[in-house]
């Protein structure tokens, strides 16, 4: 069984139906394990349990959520090495990607044992609050689906 966690930051709530679609997603070929979680309930030190781990939030001020970036600065402290990865934010109006490539290029730095196996996913919310624009949850079920084909690839031919 191969063990995958998400874990996601959100304020109003669309973050997190997007991070459990994604969870779905990576569900469907059966020997995945995954699990969907916020920073203030993993300890960074269970990351090393993990094969894969995806971390996305939404977008704030054009940065990525505070609280997600503050999660992957202790995180960095216990080197996750080997693990596969992606991103995923959440934002409105025109800043499709703003965030994920500033938190990809954090995880890169902060996580350097954290392999990109994907490009990040960027979904949008109509307004403030929400809710998700129409079609990014199938988007994120169906990236959570090539996810897991990517860490089975990669699993195996280790
Ligand atoms: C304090 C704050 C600042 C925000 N700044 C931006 C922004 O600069 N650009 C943007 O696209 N969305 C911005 N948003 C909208 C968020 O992206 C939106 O609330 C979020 O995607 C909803 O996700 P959630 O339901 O998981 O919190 C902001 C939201 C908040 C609460």
């Amino acid at each position: 069984m191969f063990k995958t966690i998400i874990v996601y930051e959100s304020v109003y709530g669309n973050t997190k139906h997007i991070a459990e679609e994604i969870g779905k997603g990576v569900d469907t070929p059966g020997n995945i394990q995954v699990e969907v979680v916020k920073p203030s309930e993993i300890h960074t030190d269970q990351l090393l349990d993990y094969d894969a781990i995806l971390l996305g939030c939404p977008n704030h001020n054009q940065k990525p959520a505070n609280n997600l970036v503050k999660f992957i600065e202790r995180a960095s402290i216990v080197h996750p090495e080997c693990k596969i990865g992606a991103a995923f934010d959440t934002y409105t109006g025109g800043n499709k990607g703003v965030a994920l490539n500033k938190l990809e290029k954090i995880i890169k730095d902060k996580l350097p044992g954290i392999e990109f196996v994907m490009s990040g996913l960027s979904c949008k919310v109509e307004g403030r609050k929400g809710p998700l624009a129409e079609g990014e949850k199938e988007q994120a079920f169906e990236f959570g689906v090539r996810f897991a084909k990517k860490l089975q690839e990669d699993l195996e031919a280790s």
